[in-house]
């Protein structure tokens, strides 16, 4: 088995590993995402089956991820080639690799729009233009914003700029301090927006439409929603986990370190929800209002509230701060991969990834206002990005993952590296060799 290869750079301790994966893994996904999501879903079916997706499939990938990347000690195209060769296995698990860089360069397109969105809420937040507004104006001021391309392309191009900045420079320990401090203090805040919830008296509405499920609205699309979700929220299925494990010392314990980050994600999606549907109920929101539904809800509790624009400030600051974090996780590889193939250097390949990731975020955010007609396959460049990612590439990388890791390795290697006695580690099999993938397969395969 490797041990850490000479020169490749590790963790300082696991601590700093653990907060590395979660500030990748929270960010746009459990604030923006889940919550409209489980809108347009019809509430608590999705939110089971997505907490199912989450356990059973996400965690076993999330740790194969980094036992891979462990073991390769590389990034992970070339983690991947090494295994397969190792393993006596075939050349085409590079596209595993592969898949998962192409899939990091599409979610970034569109994820630092939405980004863009939150810096622009920086800015109304500042001035006040909350200030005792109702839903209506709220409503009317983000109807404002998607309909101004001019707009949209500052703050976007605002937010790629800074992560192109970031990633410029090497991953440094500020950002990696800075995550220590910031993503606490955006639990605190979304703690008070959910007691702020408690008082709008739609509350009970909010829970009863969260976890009282009405399983007959399940179908094959939720279904294949929810596990896609499962892989965005944990940033599976992109290399990024396999990278992050290839910084990984042989002390740390990966099952447990997998539970840390995948419950710190999903309580703060949870929480997310529980700030967010009070409001929908309380002011008669519509429920299934899509990517626009934070921006819609949460500013009419900042403009009503004692000291509303404060809270309001450091809300969107700390969720520019969470999506910066898993935006600069998303360039990471894409520059990792430009920068080994070409002769243009740190510098050069983060602009030119960078650049090429935000002219396509411009195609997306067209499709808000001007391009709002331009369909490919029924859906417009921002719904065709999201989906092309969540509900293709993402699962299927990640199937790739699990499948390699249960059918190529040798298995008694991979008892010893989890930890695991060997009745643990047959219930870790079962999982690994055919429950999650038969899962991703039916699923995947029902929606086609
Ligand atoms: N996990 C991040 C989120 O929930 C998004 C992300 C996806 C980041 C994939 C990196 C890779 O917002
Ligand atoms: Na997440």
């Amino acid at each position: 088995m490797s041990t850490a290869k000479q020169g490749h750079a590790q963790w300082s301790s696991r601590m700093g590993f653990v907060l590395a994966a979660t500030g990748s893994a929270v960010g746009l996904g459990n604030i923006w995402k889940f919550p409209y999501m489980v809108g347009d879903s019809g509430g608590a079916a999705f939110v089971f089956i997505y907490l199912a997706c989450i356990f059973l499939i996400g965690l076993p990938i999330l740790v194969s991820e980094w036992l891979l990347g462990r073991r390769g000690q590389k990034n992970p195209i070339n983690t991947m080639q090494e295994m397969a060769a190792v393993s006596g296995s075939s050349k085409l698990w590079v596209l595993v690799g592969l898949g998962g860089v192409l899939g990091a360069f599409l979610i970034l397109s569109f994820y630092s729009v939405i980004g863009g969105w939150s810096l622009a809420y920086i800015k109304d937040a500042l001035i006040g233009s909350f200030a005792g507004q109702d839903a209506d104006g709220i409503g009317a001021l983000f109807t404002g914003l998607l309909a101004s391309p001019v707009t949209l392309i500052f703050w976007h191009s605002l937010f790629m700029l800074l992560t192109i900045g970031i990633v410029a420079r090497g991953v440094t320990g500020g950002l990696e301090k800075a995550a220590t401090l910031l993503m606490p203090a955006l639990g605190v805040l979304l703690l008070l927006l959910v007691i702020y919830g408690m008082t709008t008296g739609g509350f009970g509405q909010a829970l009863e439409f969260m976890f009282k499920p009405e399983w007959s609205q399940v179908d094959g699309g939720i279904i294949l929603a929810a596990l896609g979700h499962a892989f965005f929220t944990l940033s599976l299925g992109m290399g990024i986990m396999m990278a992050y494990g290839s910084y990984l010392g042989e002390d740390v314990n990966l099952l447990q370190s997998a539970r840390t980050v995948v419950i710190m994600d999903t309580v703060i999606a949870l929480a997310a929800g529980l700030a967010i549907f009070p409001i929908v109920f309380a002011e008669g929101l519509n429920l299934g209002e899509g990517p626009g539904l934070i921006f819609v809800t949460l500013p009419v509790a900042f403009g009503n509230i004692t000291a509303g624009w404060l809270v309001g400030l450091a809300f969107f600051v700390l969720l520019t701060f969470a999506a910066i974090t898993s935006a600069i996780s998303l360039l990471e590889p894409v520059v990792e991969f430009v920068e080994e193939r070409t002769p243009w250097g740190r510098v050069g390949s983060t602009l030119v990834a960078g650049c090429a990731a935000w002219a396509l975020g411009v195609l997306a955010l067209l499709s808000f206002n001007v391009l709002g007609d331009f369909l490919i396959l029924g859906l417009n460049v921002f719904d065709l990005l999201d989906t092309l990612t969540s509900k293709f590439f993402l699962p299927l990388t990640g199937l790739g993952v699990i499948v390699f890791l249960a059918w190529r390795l040798d298995k008694e290697a991979v008892r010893k590296e989890l930890g695991l006695d060997v009745y643990d580690f047959s219930l870790w099999n079962l999982i690994v060799r055919y429950l999650a993938p038969v899962g991703v397969i039916v699923v995947f395969f029902a929606n086609l």
